[in-house]
């Protein structure tokens, strides 16, 4: 549609049907205008599958790489085919946008939501995000990239207010998000939970009137992240066009009041309307008829060519961090056993969690991948497990239990009345229920209601079993008739992206193979919330050492692979890591495996960075991240050098968390985050205060390492001709990465970095060659931002380009 016909259409709308349109229907759909031929629109999580409507359930999606794996890639153009990947994704799904990338900085490594953003550089994440933004929207969806702005944690994140001074904004946490408007015509974006400077990121005028409006022409949808909108009128005055979710807590009624008491313009509601209009018609959802079926799509040769896609991302993400005597790749023709060894071995991360979590089509295990891949050459796998790493006990398995029932009641004191009879009884797959909607479909506002779930859960081994519950409102367990945990007072926080209740264990003895009844109630009273829920976890007595069964194995191995890492009890929306230390005993097993391996060989499967105290003790480790649903296959490609590592680190490994920017500021105090870091966040702060890092931002390793041997200037000094040679005789690749950094006097102007990342390129090197290829340089190289001018300015003194492979091994310098 033409401008000229989105205004007919929004003035042909009455003052209370344009006010409709600006909050959601539910919680994933606009709202419809039948009589005026508007359908809904669905929307849907992001960013690492396009997931649908349902959390745990539904029809299952292609889950992709984790962000920081995606931007280790250093490979846009690989970014942007992931991004045209999950267009097809979001359209299988019956949905026109979908909430992502998340672009927020790796301010702290221990960041809950790390895994989710891409880098600690703000250069990185922007071309990474314009890759993401620009494959989704060639699919004719949306992308609503996220969150505006500052929504760096996850400590107290619905009401943190992010102090971040105009300089330090400017250059670095807005820099990925104008980006993606004014590069890549990004269609939606999503305000932060948090505060920014004072107000509510959804009512910043500044931040979305004016700079994202004003500034950067931004003439999409700006929605609220879902609960974080808190105001009638600053909302919709500060140019936040829809709240979400539906249905509306702040707008409906109110806002017409507030618009008939003059407190809010109405040119503003419409211009709102126009925007969303706007939106609707760019992905053609004006005339689509309304949402679509969720599916997954159909297998078939693009399905398969998008699979295999998943593979070839997740490899090209992993770094090499270390690998002493050419232990990598496997030389099969030397190996007659692998032990395969770790928590994560058997079934791997591949994905963090909250709500970047879909149910994968599929998973490729490492262990289970290693073992197709190698027993065809008479190569023994073997496996143990090492260590358990869970924060909460693993989830209560179904395969142990008979028929999981739920009663609804329509009150929670129903549940002590044996003679009330249930609103509605259904079966479940799991004990582990997200509602966000009302499961007994009267009010899906606040529902209010009590929920009975009724199995038989029969031991497979005989002991002492470990239960617990988590949940949002006040649970009980009873087992063989007898309340066992009753979790009405349990300390807030830690399940249910942070609005749960603190898990709750016992121990129980219990027989192997002998049935017990298992019920758990769960009492719903009004909550001021949508969402609520309940998990039931269980754990096995253990049995044996599992430290003395993972030596022994490594023993009898020719070489160990430890996967180690973290999961989404460590790694998820709703809590940041306390510690940069693998959970758990996984130090003292690799330390121990190490000892009574031939050769070991380290993976570590997290979203972020770890400590490795037992560096000098193995050799070789490569960082996997969460690499998607292909993780096994990717591994396995990389370890046995079918694929080159190729990924370069998007964060800097820190040796310590004493060590990091933000230590000394974080958490934050009374509710407030000071960034009085500025803009050394990451590689700035290390390389300016002179810290020494584990290994260093954009650092990696190959099976061959081509080599940077000079640079000069492209025609006009906006790109830099790089010369890379290769003289060895297997294929590789290099990214070469150019910073700039400012010359002459020594002493430190405040928070200026003394170099930033303003080019790379990653170059294929086949064997023998040099090649030579151009590198566009950030055209606000040498500009910073002048708060007495608000403006970019060109920056005093002089500068130089250092060219190389990391932040600190820049050898080729240019005098700018
Ligand atoms: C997250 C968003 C997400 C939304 C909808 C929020 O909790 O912060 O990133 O898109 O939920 O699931």
């Amino acid at each position: 549609m033409t401008e000229t016909e989105l205004e007919r259409l929004a003035n042909s709308l009455t003052l209370a049907e344009q006010v409709s349109l600006l909050a959601g229907r539910d919680m994933w759909h606009t709202v419809a205008i039948e009589r005026a031929g508007i359908p809904a629109m669905r929307v849907t999580d992001g960013p690492t599958g396009a997931r649908g409507t349902e959390f745990g359930t539904g029809p299952a999606s292609i889950n992709v790489p984790c962000g920081t794996s995606l931007a280790a890639t250093w490979n846009p153009v690989l970014v942007e085919e992931v991004g045209a990947l999950l267009g097809r994704e979001t359209r299988a799904k019956g949905a026109r946008v979908l909430l992502a990338p998340t672009v927020n900085l790796h301010r702290t490594p221990i960041g809950g939501r790390n895994f989710e953003c891409m880098s600690e550089d703000p250069y990185l994440t922007a071309r990474t995000a314009v890759g993401y933004v620009r494959g989704l929207q060639s699919q004719g969806v949306a992308s609503c990239i996220k969150h505006f702005v500052g929504n760096d944690t996850e400590f107290e994140r619905m009401s943190i207010d992010s102090r971040i001074d105009e300089r330090t904004l400017r250059e670095t946490y807005l820099v990925p998000f104008e980006a993606a408007v004014t590069e890549a015509g990004v269609m939606a974006v999503m305000t932060g939970y948090n505060r920014i400077n004072g107000p509510w990121a959804a009512d910043s005028v500044g931040l979305i009137n004016e700079v994202l409006r004003g500034e950067w022409g931004f003439d999409g949808v700006v929605m609220s992240d879902w609960f974080g909108m808190h105001s009638t009128v600053e909302a919709v005055v500060a140019g936040l066009d829809l709240e979400m979710p539906g249905p509306t807590r702040f707008r409906g009624q109110q806002l017409v009041d507030a618009i008939e008491s003059g407190d809010v313009d109405a040119a503003l509601v419409r211009r709102s309307a126009v925007s969303l209009l706007r939106l609707m018609s760019r992905v053609g959802a004006l005339d689509d008829g309304g949402p679509g079926d969720e599916t997954t799509r159909s297998l078939g040769a693009d399905v398969d060519a998008d699979v295999a896609l998943v593979r070839r991302a997740g490899a090209a993400g992993m770094v090499l961090l270390r690998n002493q005597t050419v232990t990598l790749p496997l030389d099969t023709s030397l190996i007659g056993s692998i032990a395969m060894i770790g928590p994560n071995a058997a079934i791997g991360q591949i994905m963090g969690g909250g709500s970047a979590h879909v149910v994968p089509t599929s998973i490729a295990n490492p262990l289970a991948s290693m073992q197709a891949r190698v027993s065809e050459l008479g190569i023994e796998v073997v496996h143990a497990r090492g260590c358990n790493i869970n924060k909460r006990l693993p989830e209560l398995d179904p395969s142990l239990c008979g028929p999981i029932e739920i009663a609804f009641y329509a009150d929670p004191d129903q549940l002590d009345d044996a003679q009330a009879i249930p609103l509605l009884v259904t079966e479940s797959p799991s004990a582990h229920m997200i509602w966000i909607d009302d499961p007994t479909s009267r009010d899906n506002v606040d529902p209010r209601f009590g929920a009975r779930l009724t199995t038989t859960f029969t031991p497979d081994v005989s002991g002492s079993w470990q239960f617990s519950i988590e949940s949002v409102t006040p649970t009980r367990l009873l087992i063989d008739g007898v309340v066992q945990i009753d979790n009405e007072s349990a300390p807030a926080g830690g399940s249910f992206f942070g609005i749960g209740k603190a898990e709750s264990r016992v121990s129980v003895e219990l027989d192997a193979g002998v049935p017990c009844p298992l019920v758990v109630e769960v009492r719903r009273p009004r909550i001021g919330l949508a969402m609520s829920g309940f998990n039931v976890r269980a754990q096995a007595p253990v049995i044996g050492d599992l430290l003395s069964d993972a030596v022994r194995v490594a023993a009898s191995a020719d070489v160990s692979i430890v996967v180690v890492g973290t999961n989404d009890d460590w790694e998820c929306e709703g809590w940041d890591r306390t510690t940069l230390d693998l959970p758990g005993e996984q130090d003292e097993l690799i330390r121990r495996v190490a000892a009574a391996s031939r050769r070991t060989v380290v993976v570590v499967n997290a979203g972020s960075p770890v400590t490795m105290p037992w560096l000098d003790d193995v050799d070789a480790v490569l960082m996997a991240w969460f690499p998607g649903q292909q993780m096994g296959e990717s591994l396995a490609d990389v370890l046995l050098g079918v694929i080159e590592p190729q990924g370069r680190l998007p964060v800097t490994f820190p040796a310590r968390l004493e060590d990091t920017p933000a230590f000394e500021h974080y958490p934050g105090r009374d509710g407030v985050a000071e960034y009085r870091e500025g803009r050394l966040i990451g590689y700035k702060w290390y390389d300016t205060v002179g810290r020494e890092p584990l290994f260093p931002f954009g650092f990696g390793l190959g099976y061959t390492n081509p080599v940077v041997v000079g640079a000069t200037f492209g025609d006009d000094r906006s790109t830099v001709d790089v010369t890379v040679s290769n003289e060895s005789d297997r294929d590789g690749v290099q990214v070469v990465q150019v910073y700039v950094a400012p010359t002459g006097p020594s002493e430190r102007r405040g928070d200026e970095p003394v170099q930033r990342l303003v080019g790379f390129a990653r170059l294929d090197m086949p064997a023998g060659q040099t090649v030579t290829a151009p590198i566009t340089l950030d055209p606000r190289a040498t500009m910073t931002w002048s708060v007495e001018d608000h403006a970019w300015v060109a920056a005093d003194g002089r500068f130089e380009l250092r060219i190389g492979t990391s932040s600190r091994d820049t050898p080729i310098r240019l005098a700018l």
